[in-house]
């Protein structure tokens, strides 16, 4: 006998999705692919999601985002920023390293897993718009673009939000990854290599952690991979010590400085934290800046009845204005602010791949080869050495 059953879960953001639907006689189960992992009532998700995480027991450790949604990231063993994520990855137990996040973390987590282990993102779509912003292909024709105005002494970083091939790029040129936690210790370590910095993906980023380390904006040039030498002359290179990549992402960017001065209009004496993928306006307008972690740790030691309005992605906003009830937190705009990609994963996913991996199966496997991942773990540790 068939049942309705009410889908108030949709996997994909803006996709078409029915009222309710028909569940199937046959309960999704392993084997079956995923659009059949659509039909598992909402209702029944947690208890099999802690089913299927029971019967891998040790085998299996979720790694969750902090922008993944409530429904995702309460089964993760480990919550937090890119940088702790890394750190989780290369220490973690287990065969199986689920990663509740985008592609660029699955890809670090392959690269810095040990040889018996494998990494899955439970939906291979969940990519990064900014990791995209920095194709290999242009990355190379930079650096040979670079090289052809003599000795200019270049250390490439790249953003843990890029692809392996931009780490592996990085690491085979002397270069490290930095996060949003440590982009300042690691531009100091690349100063004492050499003269200039390449900052990959990340314009915002990298503007922002230099200016904080006080290199001033003239000595800070844009690389527009759509132009010839990035759109800049050979005498604008000697100045500069710093050439920012030109990518952005498209949730951080929205925030501007007139959100800023709204909050503080409609909210007198609220304090406002923006993230470092910000523009440097609203880093500038805001009282301080943080990656998620540093967010997170700025308001919990706030005093109660403190007031926050903070520019990152909504879902993590709005985790912290639930869990601490007793300060008042609100998005930097109030429109909301949503990472798409991150958005991806539903609980639905995360079943379908622990469901699979019970019963052996490996999907959604992230492998990075061999010759990538060689580099691309030197660029990395580089990075984890500074710890
Ligand atoms: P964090 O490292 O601060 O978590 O940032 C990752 C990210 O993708 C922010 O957009
Ligand atoms: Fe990428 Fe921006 Fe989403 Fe972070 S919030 S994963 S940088 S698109």
């Amino acid at each position: 006998m068939s049942t309705f059953i009410s889908i108030t879960n949709p996997s994909l953001i803006g996709a078409a999705q029915p009222a309710t639907l028909h569940a199937p006689e046959i309960e999704p189960g392993v084997g079956c692919d995923f659009d059949s992992y659509l039909l598992v009532p909402d209702n029944s998700l947690d208890e099999r999601i802690g089913a299927a995480k029971a019967r891998l027991r040790g085998d299996v450790v979720i790694l969750g985002h902090h922008y993944q949604r409530d429904e995702v990231v309460k089964f993760a063993d480990f919550r937090g920023d890119s940088l702790k994520l890394a750190y989780q990855a290369s220490e973690a137990a287990g065969r199986y390293i689920v990663f509740c996040g985008v592609h660029f973390m699955a890809e670090s987590a392959d690269i810095l897993r040990r040889a018996h282990q494998a990494v899955i993102l439970p939906d291979l779509n969940a990519g990064c718009s900014m990791a995209d912003m920095a194709d290999i292909g242009q990355v190379e024709t930079c650096w040979s673009e670079l090289a052809s105005l003599g000795d200019l002494q270049v250390v490439p970083i790249t953003y843990m939000n890029s692809t392996a091939a931009i780490k592996s790029f990085t690491g085979e040129h002397g270069g490290a990854v930095c996060t949003s936690s440590n982009a300042a210790n690691v531009m100091q370590w690349a100063f004492t290599h050499g003269e200039k910095v390449l900052f990959l993906p990340d314009e915002h980023l990298g503007r922002n952690t230099a200016f904080r380390m006080g290199i001033p904006l003239e000595q800070m040039i844009v690389w527009d991979p759509y132009q010839d030498l990035g759109g800049n002359s050979q005498d604008a290179f000697r100045a500069a010590r710093v050439i920012l990549w030109k990518g952005y992402c498209s949730v951080h960017q929205r925030f501007t400085p007139q959100h800023v001065s709204r909050v503080r209009r409609e909210h007198p004496g609220i304090r406002v934290i923006a993230h470092p993928e910000c523009r440097f306006e609203v880093t500038e307008a805001a009282d301080q800046i943080g990656s998620t972690e540093g967010i997170i740790r700025a308001i919990a030691a706030s005093p109660a009845g403190s007031q926050w309005a903070v520019g990152t992605e909504i879902h993590l906003v709005n985790r912290l204005a639930k869990e601490m009830p007793d300060r008042k937190i609100v998005s930097l705009d109030s429109s909301v602010c949503v990472c798409t990609t991150m958005f991806r994963i539903t609980p639905q996913h995360l079943l379908w791949a622990l469901d699979n991996l019970a019963a052996g199966n490996v999907v959604n496997r992230i492998s990075v080869d061999e010759r990538t991942r060689h580099y691309a773990r030197v660029a990395l540790d580089r990075m984890l050495a500074l710890r």
